[in-house]
């Protein structure tokens, strides 16, 4: 089959990766894609957000499917713009990205479906927010409903951090993903992911994992979109997944198709737990970055099997060969990121970093410039590597890191902490 994916980060590259290592695929594409995966796909200029474009480049290159692999296409369409045309895909439509898209709909289908979640209401206007804050009191969490790439929480210790994040959010500092406001009861706890693909009726976990966001050792410093992650999370026992799955995923889905916008692709339920007991913290529609390319590393070829059931209703038919070992990523960043950064200083030693089914260094933001690798985004690396345990892979990746030199990036020294 020819395959066609879109995006061109560090979880696209591990998607390609194991995608590319099934017999089922002949011709990879991947757009925009990135100059790691050069030697196994071809990196197309597509504009990925626009449908007619997409469908477009299919019927050029003869795509038999698709994966999505951002949510900004999948909240733009894409989906749907691909199921129009009759061309297979993996990814909800933008019905069901909601689940992701808008905060306000999936506390609103977690109420109607009994989905264990933080108590919450929905604001359109400062002055009712700041007196449902003054009445509830601190620690809260307040959250622009729309997509805001990862910054549109403020888990406030202090009814006036939360008092400024209301100002701040209908201000305008979020354009229209902040017009409106949802504020969340503060659950403690600790937090994991659980990946669960889904064809729109059944569902199937395929891993956990724990990321880091903090930009900084002990995760202290500004939140980014991930500076490390490793699989399984030791926290999501199997108890624990069942509860998940029964209590929150399960009833979510049939919530769903009820509805009439079933969700099919990766249900990327972010869990706080807390005496043995998940609540739902949000829904990612998409998988995570850099959870991807851990969970890609633990899974390989088999996940274009997968990826197809779902897209094809499937699932019920399928099952998960599950590696029994474990995967760490650690994410190598630019200087200054996640505020600004430098673009253009040159990577080396990535030739001395050998590569295999167990050590994978998946680029992010590179370039290719005069005959040198270059940094060209904020996160740039994501260096992952397999063990027999979560202690050896640490050990294996950071490794890894040691190898690269790269003096204008910098990489959390402690990913695993928790877990270790
Ligand atoms: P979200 O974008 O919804 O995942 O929120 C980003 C981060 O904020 C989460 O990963 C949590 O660490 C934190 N967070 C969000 N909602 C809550 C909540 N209700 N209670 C405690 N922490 C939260
Ligand atoms: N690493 C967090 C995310 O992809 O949302």
């Amino acid at each position: 089959m020819n395959i066609l994916i879109l995006g061109g980060g560090g979880r696209e590259h591990a998607l390609a990766w194991a995608i590319r290592q099934n017999p089922k695929c002949d011709r990879l594409f991947v757009a925009p894609g990135n100059p790691g995966m050069t030697d196994i796909a071809r990196c197309a200029d597509l504009d990925v957000l626009d449908g007619g474009a997409v469908v477009e480049f299919c019927a050029l290159e003869a795509v038999d499917f698709v994966v999505i692999g951002p949510e900004a296409p999948l909240a733009a369409g894409v989906g749907d713009a691909l199921a129009d045309a009759g061309i297979p895909h993996f990814g909800p439509s933008a019905a069901a990205a909601q689940l992701e898209s808008s905060k306000s709909f999936t506390k609103e289908i977690c109420d109607a479906c009994g989905a264990p979640t933080a108590a919450w209401a929905r604001f359109t206007e400062a002055d009712p927010a700041r007196t449902y804050i003054r009445a509830k009191g601190a620690p809260i969490v307040v959250k622009a409903d729309g997509l805001a790439a990862g910054k549109g929480v403020v888990v406030a210790m202090t009814e006036a951090e939360a008092i400024a994040a209301i100002d701040d959010m209908f201000g305008g500092s979020f354009g229209s993903a902040g017009a409106e406001v949802v504020i969340e009861e503060f659950m403690a706890g600790e937090e994991a992911s659980f990946f669960v693909l889904c064809d729109g009726v059944n569902v199937l976990p395929i891993g956990s994992a724990q990321d880091h966001k903090r930009v900084g050792d002990g995760d202290t410093g500004p939140n980014t979109g991930g500076m490390g992650a490793y699989s399984p999370a030791p926290v999501l026992t199997d108890v624990i997944a069942q509860i998940a799955l029964d209590r929150i995923v399960k009833p979510t889905v049939a919530e769903m198709a009820r509805r009439g916008m079933p969700f099919k692709g990766i249900l990327y339920a972010g869990l706080m737990i807390e005496n043995g007991q998940p609540r739902l913290v949000e829904y990612n529609v998409r998988f995570g970055d850099p959870e991807c390319q851990v969970l890609m590393m633990r899974l390989g070829a088999q996940v274009f099997d997968l990826l197809l059931a779902s897209a094809e209703g499937r699932l019920d038919r399928m099952a998960v060969n599950w590696a029994d070992d474990h995967a760490l990523t650690v994410v190598m960043a630019a200087q200054g990121y996640p505020g600004t950064y430098q673009r253009g200083s040159v990577i080396g030693g990535l030739d001395a970093v050998p590569e295999d089914s167990r050590h994978m260094v998946f680029h992010a933001g590179t370039a290719r410039k005069g005959g040198h690798l270059v940094a060209n985004g904020g996160r740039v690396l994501s260096v992952t590597a397999r063990g027999a345990s979560l202690a050896e892979a640490r050990a294996e990746a950071y490794a890894m890191v040691d190898k690269i030199t790269w003096p204008e990036g910098f990489c959390r020294s402690d990913i695993g902490w928790r877990a270790l």
